[in-house]
């Protein structure tokens, strides 16, 4: 079968854990050259050897203009320009409203917020005709969640951003489209549970519950969407917030 993304450059922030991981392994085997980040380099070298021979690894922090621009020079370096552009770094933790801190606050802002306005416009330059832009939302992003509003209000700057920015851009051809999952099976979900493995599995029970399909998702349920946005098949598409949340944000 014709690989989807042959001969394109794709960058994926976050791609060493999660989502972005199993996004990045998708587009390589759909025949990318797929630039991935992360601010630990044990990760980072360990998902670039998982990924396999197209994989560039770059340390870099996304919420940091400094690593950012690092990051783009390599990219300009040694692909010249993007297709594919996964703003995908980002997390959060849970504190209910009263206990809410400043650090919680800037450590979710700047990394699902600043770091993924700051990754598209230092990207701008490099974004060729064509290019697809995808955001990691959320379903929390539009859903009330107990103790999580900080996060959930971060995601919902992300959709937002995609509205508008399809406006600034509008004469590049450049597609700028949401990819919101919902509870996916990652290092980053279990982590809001703590290090006890029973609590993990109670969480996941319990996000299970409640989604319409009885399950949580499996990263490349999310990068097999993230494949779609990316490649031609979704040509037409564009500002979309396509949520992959076995229905949980639907009901
Ligand atoms: N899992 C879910 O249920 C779920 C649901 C909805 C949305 N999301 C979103 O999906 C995205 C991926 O989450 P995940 O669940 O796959 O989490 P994960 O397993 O924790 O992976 C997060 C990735 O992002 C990187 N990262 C975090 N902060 C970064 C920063 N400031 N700069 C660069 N890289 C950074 C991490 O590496 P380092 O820590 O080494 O930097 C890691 O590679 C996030 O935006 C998350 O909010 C997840």
């Amino acid at each position: 079968m014709a690989q989807k993304l042959n001969g394109k450059v794709a960058v994926v922030t976050g791609g060493t854990s999660g989502i972005g991981l199993a996004t990045a392994k998708r587009f390589a085997a759909e025949g990318a050259r797929v630039f991935v980040t992360g601010r630990r380099k044990a990760e980072l070298d360990a998902a670039v050897a998982a990924i396999g021979k197209s994989a560039i690894g770059v340390q870099a922090d996304a919420s940091k203009l400094a690593d950012l621009d690092l990051l783009f020079q390599r990219v300009k370096a040694e692909a010249g320009g993007i297709d594919v552009l996964f703003a995908n770094a980002g997390g959060g933790s849970m504190l209910p409203l009263g206990e809410i801190t400043e650090q919680q606050y800037t450590d979710t802002f700047d990394r699902n917020v600043k770091g993924v306005l700051f990754t598209v416009q230092k990207a701008l330059p490099l974004l060729r005709d064509g290019a697809s832009v995808i955001l990691t939302g959320s379903t929390a992003g539009t859903e009330g969640t107990a103790a999580f509003s900080v996060y959930a209000a971060s995601k919902a700057a992300v959709r937002s951003f995609a509205r508008n920015w399809i406006l600034d851009l509008k004469d590049r051809h450049i597609r700028i489209n949401t990819l919101s999952p919902g509870a996916t099976r990652t290092p980053g979900l279990v982590d809001l549970a703590g290090p006890d493995a029973a609590q993990q599995q109670g969480l996941l029970d319990y996000l299970a519950s409640r989604v319409p399909m009885g399950r949580v998702g499996d990263p490349d349920e999310i990068a097999k969407a993230a494949v779609f946005l990316a490649s031609d098949d979704s040509s037409f598409v564009n500002g979309i917030e396509l949520f992959v949340d076995g229905g949980q944000a639907q009901v």
